[in-house]
């Protein structure tokens, strides 16, 4: 029984050290300290010993279970620490490359563009303003003096959802909503930026949707030279200290006396190019004095408030400053262009 004791003490020894994973180990374990294990077999053994053999015997059992489960710890540890020691090198981390660079967002240059002209329309004391996408009939042409048969109306061809209720079609329906809250009728200097959409076919300078900023200034003094003074400041804010503006006779339902704006030509200086098509002058905007019939269907007293209001295409602006040749390049966030600016 003896011989038996040490030549499974052998061969347990030999089994752990060629032990090469943590499963291994286990496997050693179970062979010799298990259920089942080859001791177990011993121990029924001992029940057959004389009574006298039988301490000697437990003892040396007890010691050999003893030594084997001390030499499986320590084969488990040192597995395991070459396991850590591996993983360690395997993500070592070579702290002499040189970083990995990112690149920063920034906001598109048609976002750029409207924080601008908002910027210089609250410098002159303006408060902006929004207005709903969807709009009524009412507010986006009647009571802006277009009423239903009014020829006018083609100008902006229109995305109607039922027959009182459209696409806004310009940023003028606030003109509305903001006389008809002003129901204290306070001097009011507003600005509305936002989308509004036309039945266009898009192509390099049409668009199904774009932007517009609104102004509306009414009180009881606002003249149309005050309207020059604004357009000329915000020309040159745009478009550089130089800039020189015209008015151009025009026509616009809501507005009357109308006028077309245009800026002197800030590429040539005026003399003529193909910016500014040989003119020396490039069209910006719309604008004239609020129409006595606008201000009347809103509740006001023509006879004691007036004002102007001007609207313009953002779109336009950006592709005039940055000298963008094709307005849906401002859409299709293509990356090689939208990170231009
Ligand atoms: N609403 C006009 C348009 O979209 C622009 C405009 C606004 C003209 C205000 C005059 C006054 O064409």
């Amino acid at each position: 029984m003896k011989n038996k004791l040490n030549e499974m003490i052998i061969q347990a020894e030999k089994s752990i050290m060629s032990c090469k994973t943590y499963n291994d180990v286990l496997d050693v374990k179970a062979k010799y300290l298990g259920k089942k294990s080859d001791f177990n077999d011993l121990m029924q053994e001992l029940k057959n010993l004389p009574n006298e053999e039988k301490p000697l015997f437990g003892k040396l059992i007890n010691e050999a279970k003893q030594e084997i489960s001390k030499l499986i710890d320590e084969k488990r540890e040192e597995l395991e620490k070459s396991k850590i020691n591996d993983l360690l090198k395997a993500q070592a981390i070579d702290i002499s490359l040189p970083g990995r660079d990112f690149t920063l967002g920034h906001k598109h240059v048609l976002t750029k563009t409207v924080e601008e002209i908002e910027d210089i329309f609250v410098g002159l004391g303006y408060e902006i303003k929004e207005g709903p996408e969807i709009e009524s009939d009412l507010y986006n042409f009647e009571m802006l003096n277009l009423p239903k048969d009014h020829p006018a109306r083609e100008m902006q061809d229109s995305f109607y959802i039922t027959e009182e209720i459209l696409m806004r079609t310009h940023t003028s329906p606030v003109q509305v909503r903001s006389l008809l809250a002003n129901a204290e009728r306070k001097p009011m200097k507003i600005i509305c930026p936002g989308v509004v959409y036309r039945k266009d076919d898009d192509d390099q300078t049409h668009s199904h949707q774009f932007m517009q900023v609104e102004a509306l200034v009414v009180d009881e003094l606002t003249t149309l030279a005050d309207l020059k003074g604004t357009l000329l400041l915000i020309a040159k804010k745009l478009f550089g200290e130089n800039r020189e503006i015209r008015l151009r006779p025009s026509y616009f339902p809501f507005t009357e006396p109308s006028v077309e704006v245009d800026v002197s030509c800030f590429k040539c200086n005026g003399k003529g190019c193909s910016m500014c098509k040989s003119t020396g002058w490039i069209e910006i905007l719309g604008a004239g004095m609020v129409n006595n019939n606008v201000l009347q269907a809103a509740g006001y007293d023509p006879m004691k408030y007036q004002g102007f209001a001007l609207g313009m295409g953002i779109e336009r602006i950006a592709m005039l400053k940055y000298g963008i040749e094709d307005i849906r390049l401002l859409y299709t966030n293509d990356l090689r262009f939208n990170s231009q600016f």
